[in-house]
């Protein structure tokens, strides 16, 4: 393969993602793989406009500009593959921190199927392994609320709606077919079962498993 292996971890608010990515990231350097961190958020230029019409929809829910938030996000993730993915040394894996999957947890009137299309339609880039991180509604929720930055979410107004979050991500998990990832035990068990997964994929698709130091 002479391209990264692309890794997606998504999920809801609070179950772990960002802390799985950086627990992952220690394990594999440990073993000689090249690593890049990206997080969708950070990578996206026109984040700016697409939350501005997040928080309308937030306090206007709507179907057409639910779709238009889609549409943006989709474009934004096309831009991505095209400059900052393929920017990435072909022997690296490349972890990222949300794409398209998150979507099925947050957006609630346009169904999943479309948004992968749409996602599709501009080329954005498939990942190699996606995982979907998951945990108790009640757990995520706690865990977001006790660290540091707290619930300060333009996208969740309570437990309930976090709940139908959860659930909706976990069906989609299920039906895409993504590798499901519950993190309701210790840090470092979810980190091995998601390395071990990788490690996988790895050997499935032919990446020789040590990159040079
Ligand atoms: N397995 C775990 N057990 C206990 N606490 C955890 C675990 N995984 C993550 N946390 C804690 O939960 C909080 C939310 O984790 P974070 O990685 O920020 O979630 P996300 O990126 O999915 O929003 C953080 O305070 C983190 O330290
Ligand atoms: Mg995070």
């Amino acid at each position: 393969m002479n391209r990264p292996l692309f890794v997606a971890l998504d999920g809801p608010k609070g179950v772990g993602k960002t802390s799985l990515l950086e627990a992952i990231t220690e394990v594999l350097r440990a073993d000689n793989k090249k690593v890049i961190r990206l997080c969708e958020r950070k990578s996206d230029p026109f984040r700016g406009e697409t939350m501005h019409l997040v928080n309308r929809l937030v306090r206007h829910p709507d179907r057409d500009l639910e779709l238009e938030v889609c549409r943006r996000l989709a474009d934004s993730r096309s831009w991505i593959s095209r400059h900052v993915l393929t920017k990435q040394p072909t022997d690296s894996i490349i972890l990222i921190d949300r794409w398209y999957p998150s979507d099925a947890a947050f957006r609630r009137l346009v169904p999943f199927k479309e948004i992968l299309q749409l996602n599709l339609d501009r080329n954005v880039q498939v990942p190699d392994l996606h995982v979907g991180v998951v945990t108790a509604a009640e757990i995520s929720w706690a865990r977001a609320g006790a660290r540091r930055r707290g619930l300060s979410s333009t996208v969740l107004r309570g437990l309930e709606e976090h709940g139908a979050c959860t659930q909706a991500f976990e069906q989609a998990v299920a039906e895409q077919g993504w590798f499901l990832c519950r993190n309701e035990g210790a840090l470092e068990e979810a980190t091995r079962r998601v390395v071990g997964e990788i490690n996988r994929v790895m050997s499935r698709l032919r990446v020789p498993c040590v990159s040079s130091p």
